[in-house]
């Protein structure tokens, strides 16, 4: 089976290696640049390491001669809200078009993009049929599988997380499932839409669960109990989910429930839960600005333009990932405060971080050796392990405010004030 991939991001990349072990598969991007870095055995997404890279049989193209006629199309491009905050389908729909001009009778194309119920056959459907002239369900067939890999986490890899599969006929289903299961377990869904559905739901769970664990580290925060005791001692019941606190960023968990909530509007139905767990997880960043500078303005030195090294700037951890970061959120509200701000990420693009944020990313190593604050936004392995070298940088007395929880305050110097949420 000839098989291509649109688009070669944290999704499409590692699919893409994976298939390449037992069919002949092509990668596509509109993006000449990360084709002509692929070829050369470079991953800017750290998913797949440069051995790794050069060891795949694959061919990495742009144009579209290269994917005439293949016998299944899958769509890993990105599904982004607009300013609004609703779907954006541009990206998926220029891509169906494109599908749609050189496929063949009997094509399938398989979505992986996370959408709403409906997506894959109301709006991509109607676009490969319309574009291409050929009949949906007759001269060509549509799949649904959505994508479940966690950038940045070496245990739940595309080849350990079950695949939800879902074909247009049973015979569609049937060669989805085979293909799939050359790389992981599978899971066939019901229909297109229950694939699309579960997808949608599972990051909107997730989103809804931590934005009433950050909801409760506010209230907490102010009777001055830390959310981190509460969550050691209630995880001890065999029932309690333990989320944790935190910047609810990125590509995913920050956007899949305004799909779901737009299409509960399109059925009439206010989604009332989902749209407040966003907000909660959208205020996080200025609420985290608000206690720093109330931490900082019982100290001495208030009035003058206090210092403060902030650690990691990616939407989490062990990701160069910076798309939706919340971090931007913490740092302009202490820049509104009127705090000088320096940031290091060594994961991050500066060049990125300079373009999408406007921010100049610091290399640790040149940073200053007298800040009053030192905040741990992302814990990154690499602040963890270097604790102790990057806290000789903090004035005596210094706030150290480490959100994710992942220093030991024990071996942190009496010197140093440490706070967590
Ligand atoms: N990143 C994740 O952790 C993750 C996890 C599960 C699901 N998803 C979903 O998977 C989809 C892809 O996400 P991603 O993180 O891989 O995005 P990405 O931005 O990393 O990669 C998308 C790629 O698609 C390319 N592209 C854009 N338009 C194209 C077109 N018309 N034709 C061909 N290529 C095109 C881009 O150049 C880019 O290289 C999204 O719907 C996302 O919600 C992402």
């Amino acid at each position: 089976m000839k098989i291509t991939i649109m688009g070669l991001g944290y999704v499409g990349l590692p699919l893409a290696a994976a298939l390449t072990k037992k069919y002949q598969v092509t990668g596509f991007d509109i993006d000449e640049g990360r084709i002509q870095e692929l070829k050369s055995g470079h991953d800017r997404t750290a998913e797949l390491e440069s051995s790794v890279l050069k060891s795949i049989d694959m061919k990495y193209t742009s144009s579209k001669d290269d994917i005439k006629s293949q016998d299944i199309y899958i769509v890993t491009v990105p599904t982004p809200v607009d300013k609004n905050n609703k779907p954006d389908l541009t990206i998926i729909e220029k891509a169906s078009k494109t599908i749609a001009s050189v496929m063949a009778k009997g094509a399938i194309v398989v979505y992986e993009s996370t959408v709403y119920p409906g997506v894959t056959e109301e709006v991509c459907g109607r676009i490969l049929e319309k574009e291409s002239g050929l009949k949906c369900g007759v001269d060509f067939f549509l799949g649904y599988s959505p994508e479940r890999i966690n950038p940045g986490d070496k245990k739940h890899t595309i080849y350990s997380i079950t695949k939800v599969v879902a074909g247009q006929t049973p015979a569609v289903t049937k060669t989805l499932e085979e293909m799939y299961s050359q790389v992981t377990d599978v899971f066939v869904a019901k229909n297109i839409k229950t694939a699309e559905a579960a997808k949608v739901i599972e990051n909107s769970q997730r989103d809804i669960n931590i934005a009433f664990i950050n909801e409760i580290t506010q209230i907490f925060s102010k009777l001055g109990i830390s959310i981190y005791d509460v969550l050691d001692a209630a995880k001890t019941k065999w029932n309690f989910l333990p989320f944790t606190p935190g910047l609810v960023g990125g590509h995913c968990i920050g956007i899949d429930p305004y799909y779901l909530a737009e299409c509960s509007k399109k059925v009439g139905h206010n989604p009332e839960v989902i749209l407040s767990g966003r907000r909660t997880n959208d205020a996080m960043g200025s609420m985290l600005a608000n206690q720093v500078h109330h931490l900082l303005s019982d100290t001495t030195s208030y009035g003058q333009a206090k210092k403060i090294l902030v650690l990691g700037l990616t939407f989490k951890e062990n990701v160069p990932d910076l798309r939706n970061s919340k971090v931007i959120d913490v740092i302009k509200g202490l820049q509104n405060f009127g705090y000088a701000l320096d940031v290091v990420d060594p994961l991050a693009d500066p060049a990125e971080a300079k373009k999408e944020y406007g921010i100049d990313l610091k290399d640790i190593t040149d940073t200053s050796s007298s800040y009053q604050a030192v905040l741990l936004l992302v814990s990154h392995d690499m602040f963890i392990k270097n604790q102790e070298n990057i806290l000789l940088k903090l004035d005596k007395g210094g706030l150290v405010f480490d959100i994710k929880n992942v220093w030991n305050p024990k071996t942190i110097s009496e010197k140093y004030r440490f706070t967590t949420l």
